[in-house]
């Protein structure tokens, strides 16, 4: 049976290294190196790597994403702002699937979805010229029904829903606030996946909050770096991301990606 036919479907989880990278450029060098740390990751159980090629090069570079577009044999996941330069980059290395993000050089990580509805005459050479090289474009926005039609307008195959806020209401210890942003994030889900969408999550997310947002039936892939890179200091990369995807697994019992293709 497919997934449309009913049965759940697969939840994939993309690691993000740009952290790896974060403290590697602390000091300049080449450890640690975010190219390993994306092949532990896969052999942890990543189903794609994410990576983020911010217009400063705070963390990923761009011999970061050649090397992880010539090495790791799962999916790459390039996160991007709307611009020239990334669309050159991203043209060149011809990624997987490209995520569009809003950027501002001030913010210490991507704060809000990406305004899909407000620039749409600006995004849409960008997504067309992704989409004809092969690319599935993805735009990293609020869960906001208008701006799930304005990406589908426009040619995005995937929309990747924020999680942000709803992890910042769980950190803050606000119960009910928790509880409504998670069900706009379910109601942005579910519309989403019926107008045609395929629908991804992340942002913030922790052991803690994972569970809900992996409990969602419409999204077949969350993106998760930040807290992945901070437990691995504690408890080791392999089973930092081990216990994330289990987690993700409680939430969600359903084959994975990756063991379709083994059963009989
Ligand atoms: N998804 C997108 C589009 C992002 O920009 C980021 C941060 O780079 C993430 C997911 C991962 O967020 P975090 O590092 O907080 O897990």
């Amino acid at each position: 049976m497919t997934a449309e036919q009913g049965a759940p479907r697969p939840l994939r989880l993309g690691v993000n290294i740009d952290h790896v990278a974060t403290i590697r450029n602390a000091r300049g060098g080449r450890h640690p190196d975010p190219v390993r740390a994306a092949h532990l990751a896969v052999a942890a159980g990543a189903d794609g790597i994410t990576a983020h090629l911010r217009e400063d090069r705070r963390h990923i570079t761009d011999e970061d994403i050649a090397r992880l577009s010539a090495e790791i044999d799962r999916p790459l996941n390039l996160e991007m702002a709307a611009t020239e330069e990334m669309l050159a980059i991203a043209l060149r290395h011809k990624p997987h699937a490209a995520c569009i993000v809003p950027e501002k050089r001030e913010e210490r990580t991507t704060e809000g979805g990406l305004d899909v509805a407000g620039a749409r005459e600006a995004l849409a050479p960008l997504v067309d010229a992704l989409v004809a090289a092969g690319t599935r474009v993805s735009m990293f926005i609020e869960p906001d029904p208008a701006q799930m039609e304005a990406s589908r307008a426009i040619g995005a195959q995937v929309v990747e829903i924020h999680t942000g806020r709803y992890c910042e209401l769980a950190l803050a210890g606000d119960g009910p606030g928790r509880e409504a942003e998670l069900g706009r994030i379910q109601v942005a889900a579910a519309h989403a996946h019926g107008i045609g969408l395929e629908v991804h999550a992340g942002h913030g997310l922790t052991y803690e909050t994972v569970g809900a947002v992996a409990a969602i039936p419409e999204c077949v892939e969350l993106n998760i770096g930040h807290f992945l890179i901070g437990e691995a200091i504690f408890s080791g990369l392999e089973p930092a991301i081990g216990r994330m995807r289990a987690l993700m697994d409680k939430a969600r019992p359903v084959p994975r990606v990756r063991d379709l293709g083994r059963a009989g």
